[in-house]
């Protein structure tokens, strides 16, 4: 393993853009539950018995406002209650280290911001769990630990409609400005991307690798289990990113 970490550190050095792209995995090591796989989040359905990705949708929220509150209080609760771990302030520092490193996440942890990764090379593709905005009136409530401890759905203080975060639901858009930058960046080229602790679910986290492997780049996986693109990666590092990111610093 070492010897292809400085393979990728070599890489990482040589390079001038490089885009690296997280998911759940990395804030597995902060204790967070990943979405799929082992004790995955979507795994199971709900005590109602639906699945997950109903009780977590834009037309559930609608429909019904105290029931999709009720799974996305468990996921601010998860998040309050962790933090960022060596893993995330790794990808801090290479960001430091390269002033073209980008970085996609469609983590809405906020671990990215807090670990110190530059917020104009941060790219939330699956929006930020703060701060609360009313979906009535617009006005904005920062405050998501206070209204965890009330009663659900948080509600206005001027209008009383239903406040909600500025997250991404299933069956909802992805933010426009957001993809923007993607595309822009994409656009330019990289010579680097490295996935790190992601299913690669989306068309939108899988394009980037590709696109840059046909390019003539050099394209990294870090993840314990296979996935689809592990065979479509010029190296897929098989480990926990907790593990193998800060060993990859400390080659560069
Ligand atoms: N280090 C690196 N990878 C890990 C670790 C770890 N310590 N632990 C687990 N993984 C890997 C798993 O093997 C899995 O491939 O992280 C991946 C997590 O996959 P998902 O749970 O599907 O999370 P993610 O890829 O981020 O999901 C994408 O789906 O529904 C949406 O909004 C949700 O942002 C999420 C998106």
């Amino acid at each position: 393993m070492d010897e292809v970490i400085a393979r990728v550190a070599q890489a990482i050095v040589a390079a001038e853009r490089i885009l690296l792209i997280t998911g759940a995995g990395l804030s597995a090591d902060s204790g967070l539950p990943t979405y799929r796989g082992l004790c995955g989040l979507y795994n199971g359905h709900t005590e109602e018995g639906i699945p997950i990705e109903a009780a977590l949708s834009g037309s559930m929220l609608q429909r019904d406002p105290a029931l999709c509150w009720k799974y996305l209080a468990q996921l601010g609760e998860a998040c309050l209650g962790a933090e960022a771990n060596a893993g995330h302030r790794a990808i801090a520092e290479l960001q430091r280290l390269k002033p073209e490193c980008w970085l996609l996440t469609q983590n809405i942890d906020g671990y990215h911001r807090s670990a110190g990764s530059p917020p104009e090379r941060l790219i939330e593709i699956h929006g930020e769990l703060a701060p609360l905005y009313c979906q009535s009136c617009g006005a904005v409530d920062a405050d998501l630990v206070e209204h965890l401890n009330k009663p659900l759905p948080p509600r206005c203080q001027h209008c009383a409609g239903v406040l909600r975060p500025p997250v991404v639901l299933f069956e909802e858009m992805l933010p426009e400005r957001a993809l923007n930058t993607l595309y822009r960046e994409l656009g330019k080229g990289f010579d680097v991307v490295i996935s790190i602790g992601t299913s690669s679910s989306f068309p939108y986290i899988v394009e980037p690798v590709l696109r840059t492997r046909q390019a003539g780049g050099f394209t990294v996986e870090i993840n314990p289990a296979r996935t689809d693109l592990s065979e479509r990666v010029d190296v897929h590092l098989q480990g926990r990113a907790l593990d193998v990111l800060p060993k990859l610093l400390g080659h560069i």
